[in-house]
């Protein structure tokens, strides 16, 4: 499954747009729609909503009630800039039909639509599939904006011959049939097969978890997730199988998550607890709620009949990674997260790796600048038996980078030290 950006420029080829769009989501794949103004001339923006579930933007300046987010994903918090967020979305974009004029603005890195802005701002793999007149095609400048296309590594598909659009006319310009187009995004989509985790499959939990008081209310925490599925993305990115048990995060993610949503302690631990056997690596970065109230009403609790003052009885949660720890079999790497405040945040690991039998601790002060809740970096200490290795402020992607390197070398010391015994 990928999330595909499909461009839509102004030509009588964009119907086909329509069916390339049938069968990319009956093939699982996500698909969003931006048009030209001059395509919509040809097809109404109706159509590719209906077909897609999505609104379909047009204008640069027009709100997008998804927020830049494809079918498959939660919109976020914020209002995004469309032409950024979409393509930063997006496994691939596709550019069909690609109209001379559009071709034309590619190559010369023109920005004067939410079309060509999103090409000029994607990060992601761009294919492009011309459809107009042969004479058109033919043309010096046409050729020579095709050629400057792929000089940058951009995909631009071969037209097909045959019959074109204006009565009795025949030649190269049309558009490729949609299961070509297809095949073509899906060609360029990163595999991350053959990655340095490919078969290993990996269980991260992420969020902070939720305790019902009553009906409406919970105790909770300030857990955003970032960084559980920064390290899944990342995980997943080397070609791991990766499984997010996630509490309460309202993130975007990638394609190549499977992501379980739960809400409290208790439900965290069951989904863990059904995956764990199964898994080679468990990241345990979910902020688990260590007390939750001990009898949470079913219905709301209405201030006049409880008084002036309420107390909620708590009681202990169970503590869902030493229960995880206890049943671990060889080969498999366990990793908690702690988030502490103070000098003392790397000894307080030091113990939790101890009396939670991990292999590793990712430490965090949370109460140092630009660390913890909620913000785009992080800083931490990665606690193993070895000594401590502390990690600069980076963003939660680098962290997670970092993090599953020690993962592996953690994996490959044991591996070594399983072969030693079995030959000594
Ligand atoms: N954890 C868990 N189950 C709980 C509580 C925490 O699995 N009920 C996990 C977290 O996911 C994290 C690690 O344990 O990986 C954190 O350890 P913990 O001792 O619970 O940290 P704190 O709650 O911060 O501990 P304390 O208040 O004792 O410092």
């Amino acid at each position: 499954m990928a999330r595909i950006l499909l461009g839509v420029s102004g030509g009588i080829a964009a119907y086909k747009a329509l069916e390339l769009i049938r069968l990319a989501t009956a093939a699982g794949h996500s698909v969003r729609v931006i048009q030209t103004p001059t395509s919509q001339r040809f097809v109404g923006a109706a159509s590719f909503a209906a077909l897609t579930g999505a609104p379909v933007l047009t204008d640069e300046f027009e709100r997008d009630p998804a927020r830049g987010a494809f079918p498959d994903q939660a919109p976020p918090e914020h209002d995004p800039l469309s032409h950024l967020e979409l393509v930063r979305n997006a496994d691939a974009f596709l550019v069909a039909p690609a109209s001379a004029n559009t071709v034309a603005k590619l190559a010369h890195g023109l920005a004067d639509n939410l079309l060509t802005s999103a090409a000029l701002a994607a990060r992601c793999p761009l294919v492009v599939a011309p459809a107009m007149n042969d004479a058109m095609w033919a043309n010096a400048a046409t050729r020579a904006n095709v050629q400057t296309l792929r000089t940058r590594g951009i995909t631009v598909l071969e037209p097909g011959v045959g019959r074109l659009a204006s009565k009795g006319e025949a030649g190269a310009g049309r558009l490729p049939d949609p299961s070509v187009l297809l095949a073509a995004v899906e060609a360029v989509v990163p595999a991350a097969a053959g990655g340095p985790m490919e078969g290993l499959r990996v269980l991260v939990s992420a969020g902070g978890t939720r305790e019902p008081i009553d009906a409406v209310r919970y105790v909770g925490n300030r857990s955003s997730g970032r960084m559980g599925f920064a390290l899944a993305e990342e995980a997943a990115a080397r070609g791991a199988h990766v499984t997010v048990v996630a509490a309460n995060v309202a993130l975007a993610h990638g394609p190549r998550l499977n992501v379980v949503e739960v809400e409290t302690a208790a439900q965290l631990q069951a989904a863990c607890e059904e995956r764990f056997g199964d898994c080679d690596v468990l990241l345990m970065a979910a902020a688990v709620a260590d007390f939750r109230p001990a009898d949470p009403a079913a219905v709301k609790l209405k201030k006049e009949a409880v008084g002036a003052s309420l107390s909620v009885a708590m009681e202990r949660t169970p503590d869902v990674l030493s229960g995880l720890a206890s049943r671990r079999r060889d080969g498999q790497t366990l990793v908690g997260f702690a988030a502490e405040t103070g000098d003392e945040a790397v000894r307080y690991g030091r113990g939790k790796l101890q009396a939670k039998g991990l292999d590793a601790v990712v430490v965090n002060d949370v109460a140092a600048p630009g660390v913890g809740f909620d913000v785009e970096t992080n800083a931490v200490t990665i606690v193993t038996a070895a000594g401590d290795h502390p990690v600069a402020l980076a963003t939660k992607a680098q962290i997670a980078s970092t993090v599953l390197d020690a993962v592996m070398a953690l994996r490959g010391a044991s591996a070594s030290a399983q072969a030693g015994t079995s030959i000594s």
